[in-house]
């Protein structure tokens, strides 16, 4: 960019997912202390999830989102026509926020999302336009009321707390967890079910939420349970390490009912076993004890 010229007038654009529009943001975040840019967001995950509320960033091989800067781009476009030719497993990871927003915000969307689901899978662009739209608002809203994540900006990281472990459980296991292989997307609905039954456990969570968020999920692709339970005291330690590098206590995500969650900071880690024990089909004893 300096061998190009380009100056505090300068634009930088991102064309891309949410790798390309992160890194675009975080370049722009920090060229000349800051200059404009722009996200032209191609994939599902980028357009309802990674370019709307101002975080950009780059992944480091030690740590995940943990260099980056708050830098809101001057405009998002988002085209749903681009989504036309996304492999089929970059739908259902962003599909995996689609359902995470609706359970967490909207229960219209989710009505939507179960009557539609067909549609969207065959990705109509009008169904899509309409379900990224309302997606976009969603995030909007919440962000715009706690851009810096001291609040309500936490219920965002429904499914991610457990979900989140998982992903590392299976990156370093090359990629997969009980035999299968674990996205981001497949992480996050994998987390959601594990928090959702804590939720059913103790009794907080309306009846039917833990089985329309199951059928979804489902007919969205995603995996709702694993064949055998994960190393659920390797989870824990991935956890507080997680909690230690955001200075907190352990949080969770809580769902009360479809359209609205509750902010938990009294999990406790006898909970989060047994949830994540009841993610294996046939309550296999998890390993480690
Ligand atoms: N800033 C935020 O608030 C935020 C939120 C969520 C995620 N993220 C970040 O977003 C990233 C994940 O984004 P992603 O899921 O878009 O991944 P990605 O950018 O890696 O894109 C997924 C794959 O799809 C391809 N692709 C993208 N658009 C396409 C299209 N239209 N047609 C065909 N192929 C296409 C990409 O080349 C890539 O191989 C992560 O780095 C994550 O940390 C950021
Ligand atoms: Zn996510």
């Amino acid at each position: 960019m300096l061998k190009a010229g380009l100056d505090r007038g300068s634009v930088v654009v991102g064309l891309g997912g949410g790798v390309v529009t992160d890194l675009a943001g975080f370049v722009a975040a920090t060229y000349m202390r800051g200059i404009r840019w722009v996200a032209v967001s191609t994939s599902l995950l980028g357009q309802v999830d990674a370019s709307v509320g101002g975080k950009t960033a780059v992944d480091h091989p030690e740590c995940k989102n943990l260099i980056g800067a708050f830098h809101q781009p001057s405009a998002v476009l988002a085209d749903v026509a681009t989504l036309a030719t996304l492999p089929e497993e970059e739908l259902r990871t962003g599909l995996s926020e689609v359902v995470k927003h609706a359970l967490i915000r909207d229960a219209a969307l989710f009505d939507t999302l179960e009557a539609e689901a067909d549609a969207i899978l065959a990705r109509e662009p009008t169904v899509l336009e309409n379900v990224v739209t309302r997606n976009v608002q969603i995030k909007a809203d919440v962000v715009m009321a706690d851009e810096r994540e001291g609040g309500l900006r936490r219920i965002l990281n429904y499914g991610h707390t457990v979900g989140h472990a998982l992903e590392t459980l299976a990156m370093e296991a090359g990629g997969r967890l009980a035999g299968a292989a674990v996205t981001h997307g497949r992480a996050v609905a994998l987390g959601m079910m594990a928090e959702a039954q804590i939720a059913a456990a103790r009794g907080t969570a309306e009846a039917g939420v833990v089985g329309r968020q199951r059928a979804l999920l489902e007919r969205f692709g995603l995996p709702v349970r694993l064949d055998e339970a994960p190393d659920v005291e390797r989870c824990l330690a991935i956890m507080r390490h997680d909690k230690k590098a955001r200075g907190g206590r352990l949080r969770v995500i809580l769902p009360e009912a479809v359209g609205a969650v509750r902010d938990v900071d009294d999990v406790t880690d006898d909970e989060i076993r047994e949830a994540l024990c009841g993610l294996a089909d046939d309550g296999a004893p998890p390993k480690n004890g």
